[in-house]
């Protein structure tokens, strides 16, 4: 499946790079740091997928990791190119791209694998993601579970600057098809000129054994996982939250 549908996030990208990042992985890099990182090889390669706007890969690179990161958003890489000139960044769909050379670790954040809708893209995600590993190498991410759709998907949120205006509404979550979806809408002041424009962000919930069954075919093993509240990810951020840190075969 071609990936242009993927590049919603590029109308985004700058609202993103500018509040999002910070926030999530104020909670989220400790975690990272007492489950993951200290099984990754001192200085290795970290493989980033869905990397967003790279500042995941700035604190990695800023601890001697060289890391390449992939995201299907044209918008959100050329944002990491310009947070973290020193690692590497390549648009691609996560269920279809290669990379050279083996990884000694992998990391996908903020529930980016919930953003690929289809059981069998996933599996594919996961796939490409062994392939790049070197054997025993871990990847860690996160997933959201049925617990967040339930709630915060359904919730609304908006804010309002001098030069931009933001409203992201929840429209909930099917539980028949698994998806959950919400609007963003934006106002953004350029050059004297507002611009709106519009993003419909649509999730999947998988459930844990669909993820721990997609992850054995995928060639992981030793797979655990860990509630983000109980590593201490408080607040809405962390409901419904799933840590999982696996092992290349
Ligand atoms: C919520 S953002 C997370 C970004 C980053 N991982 C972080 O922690 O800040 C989700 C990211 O996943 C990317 N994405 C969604 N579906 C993708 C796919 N199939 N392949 C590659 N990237 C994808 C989006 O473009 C977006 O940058």
């Amino acid at each position: 499946m071609p990936c242009w549908h993927l590049a919603l996030y590029d109308d985004f990208a700058w609202f993103y790079n500018r509040y999002w990042n910070e926030e999530f992985h104020s909670l989220a890099f400790p975690i990272l740091e007492r489950i993951w990182l200290p099984r990754v090889l001192r200085k290795g390669r970290i493989l980033d997928v869905c990397c967003g706007t790279g500042y995941l890969a700035g604190l990695l690179t800023a601890r001697g990791y060289r890391v390449t990161g992939i995201d299907a958003s044209a918008e959100m890489i050329a944002l990491a190119r310009q947070n973290v000139p020193a690692a590497a960044f390549q648009i691609a769909d996560a269920s279809q791209f290669r990379v050279l050379g083996k990884f000694d670790g992998a990391v996908s954040t903020f529930d980016s694998l919930n953003h690929i809708l289809r059981e069998e893209d996933l599996a594919a995600a996961l796939q490409r993601t062994a392939a790049a590993l070197k054997p025993g190498a871990p990847f860690a991410f996160d997933m959201l579970l049925e617990s967040a759709y339930q709630t915060n998907w359904t919730d609304a949120f908006s804010t309002v600057r001098d030069d931009h205006v933001l409203v992201l509404s929840g429209s909930g979550f099917d539980v028949r098809t698994r998806l959950a979806q919400c609007r963003i809408t934006m106002f953004r002041l350029l050059d004297g000129v507002w611009r709106r424009s519009d993003v419909e962000v649509r999730e999947r919930c998988y459930t844990t054994s669909e993820i721990d069954a997609a992850l054995s075919r995928a060639g992981f093993e030793e797979t655990a996982c860990y509630d983000a509240r109980d590593l201490g990810m408080s607040g809405q951020l962390g409901q419904g939250r799933t840590f999982v840190v696996t092992t290349r075969k």
